[in-house]
């Protein structure tokens, strides 16, 4: 048994279409039931996926990308409904009322379960792992001009699906016909398309690595750098300890706590400054906004839900100079800067060794790097022949 299979839902559970309801994390007052339909089979059929369109730009070669989500956040079926929106509407301050605990956690994702629909508003970008989570909890995402996201955002989503979602949500009579098919339709595609190892997948495969076994990442993720948890929570998923993730970021691991001992949600701010706004904690339910610079302590960002506190700890050999070895001897199928920052050699100054030996030993061509779109015409351009970018626009 690979060590991550032990995370999955139990699928031959699932597929008998008996105590399913048995296998979803929950908490009272509500059990997790499943919708009487579609029947369990249903979502064993599987669906395509367009591949994303690619550009070679320069001798650049730029893909898009996208962020995902851990399958164990995944319902196996659309659990029965209880509210037609959600409580938490983004921008609203008063709605964040989730405390950053596993509690917390587990009560925001019941929102999203119980609801038909969970609204997500654009801000800078259209990615945001809100519409991932609210896909993974059996609900729609309600979203205000779904129409003008570009192929090139949100790229492994299911569009057609999505306009179809906005459209059922936007009827003044309270009735939603064909709601239980349609959500069973997105489910099935964030079971099949939207998950880490999916993700994982993609970038290993558009970049030719289908075969690696041996991957290097550089783990300098920024604070609310979810691209670069989600990626490497699925590179380690389907890498096992073939992923070498250097520096360990603690807060990504199991952290082994006692019972009703709580989850330290801290971390260092790894740039020059961080700031977060916090959900309502304990009783006042008031939303807390903190900042710190760095290296000082800061709350993990977004509580660390749906992507901390869950990668199993693997015999991974860290040492310099077992890594300076690797490298001079070309053991690794590919080297990952998760963001442009890494990829422009700032952080700190393991991070700005590995990156040089890295450069040193390897083409770019055996360079990945993910970065969003704005950040890639900044600072001096490197000569990079592999770039995955998030939400990615295209201008003329
Ligand atoms: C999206 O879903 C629809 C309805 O199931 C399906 O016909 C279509 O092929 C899907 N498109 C993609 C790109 O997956
Ligand atoms: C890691 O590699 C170094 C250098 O090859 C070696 O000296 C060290 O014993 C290894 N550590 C572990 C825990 O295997």
């Amino acid at each position: 048994m690979m060590p991550w299979q032990s995370h999955i839902w139990h699928l031959p559970l699932l597929l008998t279409g008996e105590a399913v309801a048995e296998q979803a994390p929950t908490v009272p007052p509500y059990a997790f039931r499943c919708q009487n339909e579609p029947l369990a089979k249903f979502y064993r059929e599987t669906v395509p996926v367009d591949s994303p369109k690619t550009w070679t730009c320069e001798g650049t070669s730029v893909h898009p990308i996208s962020f995902a989500i851990p399958s164990e956040d995944i319902v196996p079926c659309v659990p029965e409904k209880f509210t037609d929106f959600a409580s938490l509407l983004p921008g609203v301050e008063e709605t964040y009322i989730f405390p950053m605990t596993s509690f917390g956690e587990m009560e925001y994702k019941r929102m999203y379960r119980e609801a038909r629909f969970g609204v997500k508003i654009r801000r800078q970008g259209w990615e945001t792992m809100r519409i991932y989570e609210i896909l993974a909890a059996g609900s729609m995402p309600y979203i205000e001009k779904v129409e003008q996201i570009p192929p090139t955002a949100l790229v492994f989503v299911n569009k057609t699906l999505l306009k179809a979602a906005r459209e059922l949500g936007g009827r003044k009579d309270g009735t939603w016909p064909g709601y239980a098919m349609l959500a069973a339709e997105l489910l099935r595609h964030t079971q099949q398309h939207l998950t880490t190892e999916a993700l994982a997948r993609y970038i290993l495969s558009a970049s030719g690595r289908g075969h690696a076994s041996k991957v290097l990442y550089i783990s300098h993720c920024l604070h609310g750098d979810y691209q670069c948890y989600v990626s490497l929570h699925g590179l380690r998923r389907v890498l096992g300890d073939g992923l070498v993730d250097i520096p360990r970021l603690d807060y990504m691991y199991e952290p082994h706590v006692a019972p009703m001992q709580p989850i330290e949600r801290r971390m260092l701010c790894p740039q020059t400054s961080c700031t977060v706004l916090s959900g309502g904690r304990g009783d006042t339910g008031k939303a807390t906004f903190g900042m710190a610079g760095e290296g000082m302590p800061v709350a993990i960002y977004g509580g660390g839900f749906s992507y901390a506190y869950r990668l199993q700890d693997l015999p991974v050999n860290r040492s310099l100079s077992a890594l300076r070895r690797s490298l001079a001897s070309h053991e690794f199928d590919a080297v990952i800067f998760p963001n442009a920052e890494v990829a422009q050699g700032h952080g700190p100054r393991e991070v700005r060794l590995l990156v040089h030996l890295a450069r040193q030993h390897y083409q770019p061509k055996d360079i990945i790097v993910l970065a969003e779109d704005s950040a890639v015409g900044r600072g001096e351009p490197r000569e990079l022949e592999l770039i995955f970018m998030l939400d990615l626009v295209l201008r003329a």
